[in-house]
């Protein structure tokens, strides 16, 4: 939860200018009341990690009725801590997608509901751009153009962004994703879901035994990780006795050395004075601290969400809809559970 101060007439008299973001694209309940898109005065995030984790990752039943019993709450208790009420509320704003389809409903069902009965705009928002603009909280006035590596739990790509609205795909997973990878080699260790966080404690603690594959390293700017994937799990086969800790490291370091020199490829093909990281993966203290290497090696700057809103939020919502706002965006009503960077 961010700090809460009290609304000022500065923060009034913008159009829309209180906004209720909800997010449940996949197993985070989440909502956020953000002011003039700047100001975050509540941020309540409701994980059902607990509910998942006997799986061993996300089930998108389980899911989906878990944010039917949480949402009205979550969206409660982000309203109360904000201070507002619903008549001022300017629009209310959810995920539309990517996501699953059962969990987007439920969200985009619940913010359509709200902003019927408060007679206040609706703004279906890409979560992907949403993740974007957890970053700019840090860096607001950030230099266009930028190049983007977003690395979450479904998604491993790269953008660059002439602005908010002009955001081209140059990379691109062509199998799984960098944090499905973290999930699953996680799970192969025993350390449970969510697998990141596992993997990042557990590495520091490893040295690397093994060569894992870096796939796809030196081919242009997109991304393989099932390949690592099957390795990890080939290798664990043949080697018993193998330390977890030292699988962990093993992996991590193959993933960092792949999600850096991609990086740095793009920023050769695309000069731009900043680096933006985001996405659950973009918590890892492993890529957040070869991203700083790298962008003091090529004198970028590096922009990167503070670690709690690097996962998803409601907060990103609620500030990726100012810029819907701004540019007249309030008609997308249907959930897109395969919606990608294309529709930029
Ligand atoms: O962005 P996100 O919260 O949800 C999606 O939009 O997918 O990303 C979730 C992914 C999961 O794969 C999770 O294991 C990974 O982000 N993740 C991490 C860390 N925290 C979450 N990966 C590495 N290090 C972390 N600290
Ligand atoms: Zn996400």
């Amino acid at each position: 939860m961010s700090d809460p101060s009290p609304i000022t007439a500065a923060d009034e008299p913008t159009p829309a200018s209180v906004v209720l973001g909800i997010e449940t694209s996949c197993d985070e309940t989440a909502a956020s009341v953000v002011i003039g898109g700047r100001l975050v005065r509540s941020s309540v995030v409701s994980s059902q990690v607990d509910l998942h984790a006997r799986y061993g990752g996300v089930v998108p039943e389980i899911a989906s009725r878990a944010h039917l019993d949480l949402l009205v709450p979550v969206v409660a208790e982000a309203m109360v801590e904000a201070g507002v009420e619903g008549p001022d509320v300017d629009a209310v704003a959810a995920t539309h997608g990517p996501g699953l389809i059962g969990a987007l409903l439920v969200g985009v069902s619940h913010a359509k509901a709200l902003a019927l009965v408060w007679d206040k705009p609706f703004v279906a928002v890409n979560h992907l751009e949403a993740h974007l603009y957890a970053s700019f909280l840090e860096e607001p006035d950030l230099d266009m153009p930028v190049v983007v590596l977003l690395v979450s739990g479904g998604h491993t790509l790269l953008a660059r962004l002439e602005s908010t609205t002009d955001i081209r795909l140059i990379g691109s997973t062509v199998d799984d994703s960098v944090g499905e990878a973290y999930d699953k080699v996680a799970r192969m260790l025993g350390l449970g879901y969510p697998g990141g966080p596992a993997i990042d404690r557990l590495a520091p603690s490893g040295t690397p035994q093994v060569r894992f594959p870096r796939p796809m390293l030196r081919q242009g700017l997109d991304f393989s990780f099932s390949g690592l994937k099957s390795a990890v799990e080939r290798y664990l086969a043949a080697t018993p006795g193998a330390q977890p800790a030292d699988v962990a490291a093993a992996f991590v370091e193959a993933c960092m050395e792949v999600l850096i020199s991609k990086c740095r490829a793009a920023i050769k093909e695309y000069p731009v004075s900043s680096l933006v990281i985001v996405g659950g993966v973009a918590a890892s203290p492993q890529l957040r601290a070869a991203a700083t290497e790298l962008c003091a090696d090529l004198g970028i700057e590096l922009c990167l969400p503070p670690v709690k809103w690097s996962t998803d939020n409601g907060a990103m919502i609620g500030l990726a809809t100012w810029d819907y706002l701004a540019n007249g965006i309030t008609n997308t009503l249907e959930p897109v559970p395969g919606l990608g960077m294309e529709a930029f």
